[in-house]
This record gives structure tokens, sequence and C-alpha cells, in this order.
């Protein structure tokens, strides 16, 4: 495969394809960076109001540093991996104090910031100051394998590492963020996964070394993740009228700061749940099952069950224990202030359509 010719017919093709997204139309940094953050566990569509509202409450980089943990973990509730968030915040603080609030011009000063790896800091810099580096992401590396016919495992590090090496050779020094985000469009909109690449379409047809042995649906290869471990869990809708118990999680592991319905390893009998919300400090007036969901998280998968529990109002301050995380906040509060992982989606809109 002949690198150097990628380059041209790709950005053609680029010039005449690319969809019209919002951070493409004034491609800051810190909105650069805000959707690269966002896109990378998570589909363009469900990006874009995220990101609208994003840039609406935290315009600069400055607002980003100076929010509340609740405000960003609220901004970014749904999109799931929220150590993006915070250690974007942490970047932002960095930015603030060593850089005076403006993302420096440098890749390798973007690159040693907080949970920004290759392939962000290739992205700013290349996107935002047309720094000539790579930005190489799951998109590109299966495009390339296939460009390649590689069988080579996408997954290990070192082949990422040879691929940035190689795309970084050929970046054209007029356009560094069209080409890498034009090597990024090819694998959303053509060379896709899941399915058949629409090779017709392909501006890369006639250079790709997949398409000539037709072996271009057995590629990328990647070693299949490690099972990952099943746990029950149960979890307890705890109210009283149209108030709600919520728990914040510990600052540390899983879901770090969010809040949640208080829940507990097992799947537990009426009786266990009753007990377990009086060792809680709380009166139980009545119970009742509630269905059971499911939640997959990167290296674990929460098999729950779900009980509805009336209790007698608590009075805040004694019984419920801030000290412990637990809050008892009205339904308009819990939607509007507290951000509640999509694990325990299908209790909570058991809890807003029913209070
Ligand atoms: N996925 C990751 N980065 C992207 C970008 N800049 N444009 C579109 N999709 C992307």
């Amino acid at each position: 495969m002949e690198w150097t010719k990628i380059p041209e017919p790709l950005l053609l093709w680029y010039d005449a394809n690319a969809r019209v997204l919002p951070w493409r139309q004034e491609p800051t940094p810190y909105r650069v960076w805000v959707s690269e953050i966002m896109l990378q566990q998570t589909r363009v569509e469900a990006v874009k109001p995220y990101f609208a509202r994003f840039l609406q409450e935290l315009p600069g980089i400055s607002d980003l540093a100076e929010a509340s943990e609740d405000q960003i973990l609220k901004l970014w509730e749904g999109l799931g991996y929220y150590s993006r968030v915070r250690n974007m915040q942490k970047a932002a603080q960095v930015i603030a104090e060593k850089y005076g609030g403006e993302m420096p011009a440098d890749y390798d000063k973007i690159r040693a910031l907080p949970g920004i790896g290759s392939y962000t800091a290739g992205a700013i810099a290349s996107i935002a100051f047309q720094i000539p580096k790579p930005a190489v992401d799951g998109n590109v590396l299966r495009v390339l394998s296939r460009l390649l016919a590689s069988y080579e495992d996408i997954l290990k590090q070192s082949v990422k590492r040879r691929m940035e090496e190689q795309v970084e050779r050929i970046i054209p020094r007029e356009r560094p963020g069209d080409f890498n985000q034009s090597l990024i469009e090819l694998g959303a909109l053509v060379c896709v996964p899941n399915g058949a690449p629409k090779c017709q379409s392909c501006p890369l047809s006639g250079l790709c070394e997949a398409r000539k042995k037709g072996i271009q649906l057995e590629l990328p290869k990647k070693t299949p993740p490690k099972a990952r471990k099943q746990e029950k869990r149960t979890v307890l809708a705890l109210v009283s009228d149209n108030k709600i118990v919520l728990r914040k999680r510990p600052p540390k592991g899983l879901l770090a700061g969010l809040y949640e319905l208080p829940n507990e390893k097992g799947t537990w009998t009426e009786e266990q749940a009753v007990s377990y919300v009086r060792s809680q400090g709380l009166s139980p007036l009545r119970i009742r099952r509630l269905g059971e969901a499911k939640h997959i998280f990167s290296h674990v998968e929460w098999q729950m069950c779900g009980y509805l529990v009336r209790i007698e109002e608590p009075e805040m301050n004694e019984s419920l224990k801030p000290e412990e995380g637990l809050v008892f906040v009205e339904k308009e509060e819990m939607e509007r202030r507290y951000s509640i992982p999509s694990a325990f989606e299908y209790y909570v809109n058991y809890l807003k359509e029913t209070l």
C-alpha cells in the first residue's frame, strides 16, 4: 500500500462529504477538546445535545476549572465513563494555573494534561492549531488495517504506535486537522464497523489491500476482551410522598461521586430489604417489588432487582446521614440537580412516572 497516495483523494472526498458538526464550525481548542472527549465512547448524534449544553453552561476553560463537581457530573449524566469529565476539569485547572487559562499550542504540553492521550492530543493540536500530529482512534485503526490488509491486533499499543508513526509522515502540512478528520470520517461513514463497508463509495478503494484480497469483512482484528464479572444487586427506591432517598457514591472507584438509589450486593427478599431499610434508621411502611434490570459497564455487569419502599418522612439531619452521603430530595430536584448514572435508569424512570 502506498501511503503517500492517501491524502489527495481523501481530502477531496472530505471536502464533498464531511458532515457539518458543531465542533467543526468553530474549532477552538476548548470546543475540539470537549467534543473529542465526549466522542470517545459515544456516537455523534448522542453527543450533539450534550456538547451544546456543556458549552452553554461552561463556555470557557476557566469556567470548567471553577465548576462544582456536582455540576460537571450533571452535565455528563448519561454519557458514562465519568472519569473523562473529572480529568477534563483537572486539566482545565492545570491550564488555568500554568498557561493563563489558554490551551497551549504545543503537542507535548497538551499530551501531558490529565486525561489526554495521544489521540486527543493529536486531535486538538491538529484541528485547533494546525500542528501536523496524527489523531489515530478506533475508526482510523479500522481504516488503516483494511488499507494494509493487516491482521495485527489493533488493541495493542505497539500496533497503534506504529500506525501513528506512519500517519505522521503523510499529514499534509497545509491541512493537518482536515486530514485527521477525513480519516475519522471515512471510518464513520464508509469504512464502517459491524457490517459491510461501502467500498463502492470509498475514495481509497483503489489503494485498499483488504479489498483486493476480499478480506475487508475480516478486519480489523481485535482480541476479544475478558468476560465481564456478573454481579447481582438489589436497588431500593425509598420514597415518602414525592421525595426520594439518594446516596452519593464514594469519591473513588466505579461511578465515583455520582448519586444513586441505595443498592447493595445480592438478590434480596422483601424481608431482607425491610431489615436493611430499618438498619439505615428509616421506618418502612409498605414494600413492593419492582422489575429487574441489567446494566453493562466496561468490566462488570449488574443484574438488578428492585423494591419500592414507602417510608415515614425522615427528619433529614437525624435519621438520614449527609455525612454518609444520604440525601432526601424532591422528584423535580432529583431531575434538575443530581447526576444519577444510567445504570439506575429503569428505576429512576419508574419514579419519574409514578411519583
Ligand atoms: N469522532 C471522533 N472525533 C470526531 C470528529 N472530530 N468528528 C467526527 N467524529 C469524530
